[in-house]
């Protein structure tokens, strides 16, 4: 199981003038940012930007709160959160998946053997879109993978209309999904993770080369624990 991945704050705490009262002292002490696994315990957090992100939109979701619970039981490892002075402002969850192609089993099953990362979901809150979080979180997440000795490739099912979101990310696509939801269709997509980051710990290759998306979150070069 990895550690935490350490974020360090990527607003530096002001410099509190004399004039300052101390509880507005105390409240830039919070953490601006943090990036860490998802535990049981962000669950409702997490279904929460579900329900706003996809019911109140489609009528469906991609992972039910039981699920949400269900996956951050299991591997929590493959989960990843961004917090904002301790408030969850994007996430994503995968879990393993042991074939070439996403079948409905893959909704609900987490195979440990298997050398695929099925990526349920990935939200970001609504009041803090529009800010490339996504993209961040995404490029973050796919970095640890990196990481995981057994895993190959992420794979995700998604709407049409993402399609060319995925594609910046690097995701290419494989063709229809078997699964439907209702009337929903969905084009499944997938993403390489080579050059296992584990294997080099002690060498330089360890250290991820600056990338802009990296920025917000400042520790984006540290060793994770496998
Ligand atoms: C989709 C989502 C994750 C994007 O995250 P975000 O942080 O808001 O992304 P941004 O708006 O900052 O966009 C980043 C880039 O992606 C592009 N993009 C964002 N949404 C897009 C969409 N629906 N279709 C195509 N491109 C999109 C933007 O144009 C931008 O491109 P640019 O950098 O070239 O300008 C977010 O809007 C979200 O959580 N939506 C609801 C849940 C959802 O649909 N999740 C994905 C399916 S599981």
């Amino acid at each position: 199981m990895m550690s935490v991945v350490g974020a360090q704050p990527f607003i530096k705490p002001m410099q509190p003038s004399p004039s300052v009262s101390p509880g507005i002292q105390r409240r830039h002490t919070l953490p601006a940012s943090e990036v860490r696994p998802l535990n049981t315990q962000d669950a409702i957090s997490v279904f929460e930007i579900e329900r706003e992100a996809f019911i109140s939109v489609s009528g469906e979701c991609p992972l039910h709160l039981d699920e949400v619970r269900h996956f951050l039981t299991l591997c929590p490892e493959l989960s990843m959160g961004w917090f904002e002075e301790g408030r969850l402002v994007a996430f994503i969850i995968g879990s393993l998946w042991d074939q070439d192609r996403l079948t409905t089993d893959a909704l609900t099953l987490h195979k440990p053997r298997g050398s695929t990362v099925h990526i349920h979901v990935l939200a970001v809150h609504r009041t803090f879109r529009q800010q490339g979080k996504g993209p961040i979180i995404m490029w973050r997440y796919l970095q640890y993978l990196r990481c995981l000795p057994n895993v190959r490739r992420a794979v995700l099912m998604c709407e049409d209309f993402l399609v060319p979101f995925y594609r910046k990310s690097g995701f290419k696509v494989l063709g229809r999904c078997a699964i439907t939801v209702g009337s929903l269709t969905f084009t499944e997509m997938w993403y390489p993770i080579s050059g296992h980051a584990y294997m080099r710990r002690n060498s330089e290759a360890i250290r991820f080369p600056q990338h802009p998306l990296t920025l917000p979150l400042a520790k984006t070069d540290e060793p994770v624990d496998v």
